[in-house]
């Protein structure tokens, strides 16, 4: 007999011995009063103990009934366009909307995306880095994966603990051969150089996948000859929370790649690029990205807000799906996101409005008015910019007034970037 999951840890029971433990455990039933014909109900798991519960009852003539446990429960049938999750995205009008998917087209999306994307084979070990907090972690984590029955990686803990290296370490570890990560993630590592990541033999690695914002050509590079060591196809995707899964992205070895291009939509999306009065762009353009017809996983609702859904994505050009992004089509017909068009911001891969952070700023006293702007940074890929007027006036005069009294309450005060001081440092005010 074999004992709990762990190897080498396992229990040999003998004929005799399981006669003794019956009896033993016989004893203990009938002093707990359990007599011939009693039915006694038994709920363990797969240890001898059990057997022994069993034959125990048998032994004193007790009627057993064994309980399944770890793992039954009938599935509730659900309509296909029944809601699935809720998953809150920022707004460009300050207040997160809530992104509604649905129950089939959802899962078909993230399924047949996740099968195709990453072209899944039998034996792979898929590993997708992203927190399931973000659309990333259901899609590609959660339901694209399992709805495969992919072996995957969960990873709780941070990729620079304990060094630089844990990535690498953990793909080597568990032969990882699919994995996926964030621009910002990549230009954070690159930063180390590629002694940390050649530590590590990397052999298993068989395709790359970055997401949540434009990879530039530097981290693509990096991504492609030092992690992949030129052998991994890299596979950009972008998508959106509304998307529900890949729009437009390569397929690995099937479509040639030029770094920093999403290439070209997933079967089913149809992208169109319009100019600012909603004229399609031919060829070579730039302008608005939108989509011209629904998939599988797209959002169907605003959760509590409808109104909002279609004011959001479909009031700006009507017939079109608005993703919000700028893209621009090269002679090639390949795709470049070339960020947010509206008032968004994308911070490390996750989106945030403007003026969402401006009403946080003057929710705080001291903050008579803000204005907020992103501002490149070389690992989050934008920053924010703040530029604020402050309350000073205010802040300071309450201090005077709290400390001395109403009457000591300025009038003016003069805002100097330092002040003329006596040698000792005593300032001199003439
Ligand atoms: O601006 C695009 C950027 O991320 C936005 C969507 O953010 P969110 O709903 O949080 O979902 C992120 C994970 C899918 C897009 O509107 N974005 C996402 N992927 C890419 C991208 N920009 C360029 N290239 C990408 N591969």
């Amino acid at each position: 007999a074999t004992r709990s999951n762990e190897p080498g840890d396992e229990l040999t029971v003998t004929y005799r011995e399981l006669l003794q433990r019956v009896c033993q455990f016989a004893n203990v039933l009938k002093s707990q009063g359990v007599k011939k014909g009693d039915r006694v109900s038994i709920y363990m798991p797969m240890v001898v103990e059990l057997v022994v519960a069993m034959l125990a009852c048998v032994r004193i003539g007790a009627v057993h009934s064994i309980v399944v446990i770890s793992d039954e429960c009938e599935p509730e049938w659900c309509e296909s366009e029944d809601p699935l999750f809720i998953l809150y995205t920022s707004g460009s009008t300050g207040k997160p909307k809530g992104v509604l998917h649905t129950v089939s087209g959802y899962m078909l999306y993230a399924a047949t995306t996740f099968k195709l994307v990453f072209d899944h084979q039998s034996d792979d070990v898929y590993w997708c880095t992203a927190d399931i907090g973000w659309i990333t972690g259901h899609s590609y984590i959660t339901y694209g994966p399992l709805a495969n029955g992919v072996s995957s990686v969960l990873f709780e803990g941070l990729p620079t603990y304990p060094d630089v290296s844990r990535m690498w370490e953990i793909v080597d570890k568990y032969h990882v051969t699919k994995f996926y990560t964030a621009p910002t993630a990549i230009r954070m590592l690159m930063k180390f150089g590629s002694e940390p990541v050649q530590k590590y033999k990397r052999e298993s690695l068989k395709v790359l996948g970055t997401v949540g914002e434009p990879i530039n050509p530097e981290a693509w590079q990096w991504y492609y000859n030092v992690v992949g060591e030129k052998r991994c196809p890299i596979v950009d995707t972008f998508w959106q929370t509304e998307t529900g899964g890949h729009v437009l992205t390569p397929l690995p070895a099937a479509t040639p790649m030029k770094p920093g291009s999403a290439t070209f939509p997933f079967f089913g999306v149809v992208p169109a690029i319009l100019n600012e009065s909603g004229e399609e762009l031919e060829g070579p353009s730039e302008g608005y990205l939108v989509f011209k017809q629904p998939w599988p996983g797209v959002m169907r609702t605003v959760y509590g807000n409808h109104q909002r859904f279609e004011t959001t994505y479909f009031k700006k050009f009507p017939g079109y799906y608005v993703t919000g992004d700028g893209c621009r089509r090269d002679k090639d017909g390949y795709y470049w996101i070339t960020g947010r068009i509206d008032d968004m911001l994308n911070v490390s891969g996750h989106l945030l409005s403007t003026a969402e952070v401006e009403s946080a700023l003057v929710e705080h006293k001291s903050v008579a008015e803000a204005a907020v702007v992103g501002r490149p940074h070389p690992v989050k890929g934008e920053s924010l910019y703040l530029t604020i007027s402050i309350n000073t006036d205010i802040c300071l005069c309450f201090a005077v007034r709290e400390k001395i009294g109403a009457i000591a309450t300025p009038d003016y005060i003069q805002n100097a970037p330092g002040l003329p001081k006596t040698r000792s440092g005593k300032v001199i005010f003439i």
